[in-house]
């Protein structure tokens, strides 16, 4: 019975993750924007991402991710992401 609890919890759990997936390209890029929001002032410390395609971000943030590109606060960031997730929320961020 224990047993049984466990597996209908766990078959339960699956329409949560798929729609999960959905949303979690415009959930990371509602992080993203915190910071890089559209129409704050653009500085060497705080970029503005308008005007980068996604293929632009995508690479920005595999540099971070992987240590390739010296910064302060992105390659913390970039870290907690998976690549797929990195390539989702640039096509994301690009598209917005
Ligand atoms: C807490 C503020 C903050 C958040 C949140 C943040 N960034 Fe950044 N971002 C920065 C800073 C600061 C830099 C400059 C590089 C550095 O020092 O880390 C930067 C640089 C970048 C760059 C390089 C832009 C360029 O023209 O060189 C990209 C792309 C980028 N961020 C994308 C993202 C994405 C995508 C997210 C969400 C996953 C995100 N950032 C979240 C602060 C932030």
């Amino acid at each position: 019975m224990r047993r049984l609890r466990g597996i209908v919890y766990v078959l339960a759990l699956i329409p949560v993750q798929a729609a999960h997936a959905d949303l979690s390209a415009h959930a990371i890029a509602m992080n993203c924007l915190n910071c890089h929001a559209r129409g704050r002032t653009e500085s060497a410390a705080l970029p503005t991402l308008a005007g980068l395609n996604a293929a632009e971000i995508e690479r920005a943030l595999l540099e971070f991710k992987y240590d390739k590109r010296p910064a302060t606060l992105m390659p913390r960031l970039a870290k907690a992401y998976s690549d797929a997730e990195l390539a989702a929320v640039a096509a994301y961020l690009a598209r917005h």
